[in-house]
């Protein structure tokens, strides 16, 4: 619904503003050129969740547009989708300086934000793209063991006390693939049960 989609924008929005007045990750909001926040459709049915911008998504200002972002434009293709029909962030929404790890605090710090962003879209599915973002849903969990497999979850939005239902699908990193054919043939089955995924989640 058009309606629906401006709305949803306009709140996404708001909370874009509301990281910038609440200082949030003020030293990599310093060191960054600007935010990250997220793009895509914001009515989407399917919400992508990376790890943080690097080089090229701090430079640009959109979430995957880089090396690992080929190759999931690749994977989305091979299911029929393409990055207009999804939404696509990531955890942390500026680049640590030299593509470090996103600390725990800054992780921490991000999560009310991402549980905010996920309760305007209302996505039907959330798929984790590496380790950071599966541990944001699913803790103590090893990628190796769950991914490609879609879990039912509630996510507590710590700011409001509210919870909010979700299927969460944890996937490899598209980056860790990107010289692994072995890991990039798993992705790419992983991907394959996206569409089987949803029309259960429909249809449940
Ligand atoms: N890796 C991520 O996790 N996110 C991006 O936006 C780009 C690369």
């Amino acid at each position: 619904m058009e309606s629906r989609r401006k709305n949803n924008q306009i709140a996404l929005d708001a909370l874009q503003q509301d990281i910038i007045s609440n200082n949030i990750a003020e030293g990599l909001a310093e060191e960054a050129i600007q935010m990250v926040f997220g793009a895509g459709n914001p009515d989407a049915d399917i919400v992508f969740i990376g790890e943080a911008p690097g080089k090229q998504e701090d430079a640009q200002g959109l979430p995957f547009v880089g090396a690992a972002g080929k190759l999931l434009d690749e994977l989305l293709g091979s299911v029929s989708l393409e990055r207009g029909d999804v939404y696509i962030t990531n955890i942390v929404k500026y680049r640590p300086p030299n593509n470090r790890d996103p600390s725990p605090e800054e992780k921490k710090a991000f999560l009310p934000y991402l549980h905010k962003q996920l309760q305007i879209i209302q996505p039907s599915l959330v798929v984790t793209l590496g380790r950071h973002s599966m541990e944001a849903f699913l803790p103590n969990q090893r990628i190796s063991e769950v991914h490609g497999q879609p879990k039912r979850m509630k996510a507590e939005v710590s700011t409001e006390e509210k919870t909010i239902q979700l299927v969460v699908l944890p996937l490899y990193h598209p980056a860790a693939a990107l010289y692994n054919g072995g890991l990039r043939k798993t992705l790419l089955e992983d991907f394959s049960r996206i569409p089987e995924i949803l029309t259960k989640i429909h249809t449940a």
